[in-house]
């Protein structure tokens, strides 16, 4: 399986101080830091676009901002998003019917290309040659467009299904991902854990960030 990494969502965070909760994250043992970026029609929330990841990134050049991007038009924000610094682009496979074509897009920029998909697709609907080309699956453990839900176990077969039929491939689930819910998505082989009300209310984010990893390398 891909190297364990561990993503906490900051649309849990401190939003007014998202440079120092960005940095907060990594130095308590964060990969990756996951951001939410949602344009009002896919989902019906706005939080942050390109210029906020810009200043995230002059004030933390270290970080890898993994770009979950719940947009109607995934390939209308590619080049700004790249700009902005971001790393990784996630897309919705609900939003396109040429998902080939916004993966070709992203890479183009030099990011990693990532598709998600919502509880309600099915993992069949990633083909064969999609699942081959992108760097990461991402499989929602919620319906998209706010943090805190519950964790939606009956997601957990199409991660199994997905890791079997691209074992090289990340597969990231996000949604309601806890220390309580982790040992079902480690079980059925994700290795890209985004995480956010679980660790920015805890007590101590490093020790959730810590224990997260363990379970998924254990
Ligand atoms: C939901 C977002 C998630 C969310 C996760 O639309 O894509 O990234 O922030 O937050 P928690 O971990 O609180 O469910
Ligand atoms: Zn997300």
């Amino acid at each position: 399986m891909p190297k364990v990494i561990i993503a906490p969502s900051v649309l849990a965070s401190d939003l007014g101080n998202l440079n120092c909760e960005c940095k907060r994250m990594m130095d308590d043992g964060a990969d990756w830091l996951h951001m939410d970026i949602m344009d009002g029609h896919f989902v019906p929330n706005i939080v942050m676009g390109a210029p906020i990841l810009s200043s995230v990134k002059k004030a933390v050049p270290d970080i890898f901002m993994d770009c979950h991007m719940m947009v109607t038009e995934p390939g209308r924000w590619v080049k700004d998003i790249a700009e902005a610094g971001g790393a990784s682009y996630t897309f919705h496979l609900e939003a396109t019917d040429e998902p080939m074509d916004v993966v070709r897009l992203i890479r183009a920029t030099g990011m990693k290309a990532s598709v998600a998909i919502n509880p309600g697709t099915p993992a069949s609907e990633i083909s064969d040659e999609l699942g081959n080309e992108v760097d990461m699956i991402l499989v929602m453990t919620v319906w998209p467009g706010a943090g805190g839900q519950k964790f939606m176990k009956e997601c957990m077969p199409k991660v199994a299904e997905l890791r079997a039929r691209f074992p090289h491939v990340n597969i990231e689930v996000d949604g309601g991902v806890a220390p309580k819910t982790i040992h079902y998505c480690a079980e059925a082989g994700a290795n890209v854990i985004v995480a956010g009300t679980a660790v920015f209310a805890a007590e101590s984010p490093r020790d959730v960030i810590a224990f997260l990893r363990n379970q998924c390398t254990a």
